[in-house]
């Protein structure tokens, strides 16, 4: 193949390649760079090449002229290929300026285009209620992702589930209780965040991504929460109204920022707490490992909502103040019900005590008691870390739900 300048024309000799052997990738890659009326001589040998040319250039938008001597035809580059282009836009930088890329309020018209991609003007309609970089960034949301599919584990590996020990049988029970609690906040963690994912704009993809590998944590953790409960044959525990009243209030939540913070800042934070009691104080090795890797996950939920509403904060300090009122409202909504049921607490006491002997349970409850005072002092701390004062956090603190999550 050649291409020879003779400006305002070129020329193309495409040999024997033909339309359906590709033949248009080098017709438009010569036309590409010539002005509308611009001329391109084409020379090639294959079997009704100009029948063939003479449709393309119909399709196409370009002037067919018959050739003369050497040359099949020539093309006179139309204007209509360029036309398609002429409002279309770039949907933020393009990605190799990565730090520059994310807009503040992508229109919803660009869909799921490619942050980066340039975006066709027209096409359909697209709803996405939360639309603003302010309502979803994070600072800290890049590094996350990339912690959390890095961080990935698999329930089958990780957990050395043949491990052995001789449980007691109500020792046994009471992490089967346990267990069943934990589930039951899982699917809340799980299915709370997954209601915003189809809200979001796609353009924020950090942000969609983070949360997918959120919810397939939460996929996890109920996995293995589940084979622990019965891998001595147990039966599941007991599932109480108020656990299952405060574990709706979350999913009925619509705002995202305040979801966030009630999920995630309060309950996921909370739940932190009582996963690391659990890897310190759980009667055997499996379910301290479960604990453990269950709580690196959460740790980085627990990140992304602070980072996320600290974001929001910056730039919108009266949100604080809507966070504040969520918590008394998620109170109010719940003072009527009995909070963390009793078997739960007292299967916590007994699953850190480990035996009925009355200085092992002692033990246990004084364990279960210090549990509470740091799930306060940690909701406490990631208050303040959103610029509430210690006397504000420590107020608000105290009207989280009594079911931990
Ligand atoms: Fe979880
Ligand atoms: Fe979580």
């Amino acid at each position: 193949m050649t291409i020879a300048e003779t400006s305002p024309s070129r020329t193309i000799n495409i040999e024997s390649l033909s339309f359906t052997s590709g033949a248009h990738l080098l017709l438009k890659r010569a036309l590409r760079d010539l002005p509308v009326g611009g001329r391109l001589g084409v020379i090639g040998s294959a079997p009704d090449f100009a029948v063939h040319l003479r449709g393309w250039c119909r399709e196409q938008g370009h002037e067919f002229v018959e050739g003369d001597g050497q040359f099949v035809a020539w093309i006179v580059r139309g204007a209509a290929s360029q036309g398609r282009w002429r409002r279309a836009e770039r949907a933020g930088l393009s990605e190799a300026r990565e730090n520059g890329a994310v807009v503040e309020c992508p229109p919803a018209d660009w869909g799921f285009a490619a942050r980066g991609a340039v975006i066709e003007a027209g096409g359909p309609a697209f709803h996405y209620p939360i639309q603003t970089k302010e309502r979803v960034w994070a600072e800290n949301v890049t590094k996350l992702y990339a912690q959390a599919v890095a961080a990935q584990w698999n329930p089958q590996t990780a957990i050395n589930w043949d491990e052995p020990f001789a449980p007691d049988e109500e020792v046994e029970r009471a992490v089967a209780q346990v267990m069943t609690y934990l589930i039951e906040n899982e699917n809340a963690a799980l299915q709370a965040p997954a209601r915003f994912i189809a809200q979001i704009h796609p353009h924020f993809r950090e942000v969609l991504q983070l949360l997918a590998v959120q919810i397939a944590d939460e996929a996890r953790h109920v996995e293995v929460f589940t084979r622990r409960a019965t891998l001595r044959g147990e039966e599941m525990g007991l599932s109480t109204v108020s656990g299952r009243q405060s574990l709706k209030t979350l999913l009925d939540e619509p705002d995202f920022a305040l979801a966030s913070f009630l999920l995630s800042v309060l309950g996921e934070g909370t739940f932190l707490n009582l996963l690391w009691f659990l890897e310190r104080h759980a009667p055997d090795p499996v379910t301290r490992q479960i604990a453990g890797l269950v709580a690196q996950d959460e740790a980085r939920h627990v990140a992304f909502g602070l980072g996320h509403l600290q974001y929001q904060t910056a730039s919108d300090p009266a949100l604080r103040e809507r966070l504040a009122t969520a918590i008394t409202r998620r109170h109010d909504e719940l003072s009527q019900t009995a909070g963390l049921n009793e078997e739960v607490y007292d299967a916590l006491i007994l699953l850190a005590a480990g035996s009925w002997r009355p200085e092992d349970i002692a033990a246990g409850y004084a364990r279960a008691q210090t549990l509470k005072d740091e799930m306060h002092s940690g909701r406490k701390a990631r208050l303040e870390k959103l610029g509430f004062s210690g006397a504000e956090a420590a107020d608000l603190s105290a009207l989280h739900t009594r079911n931990f999550m």
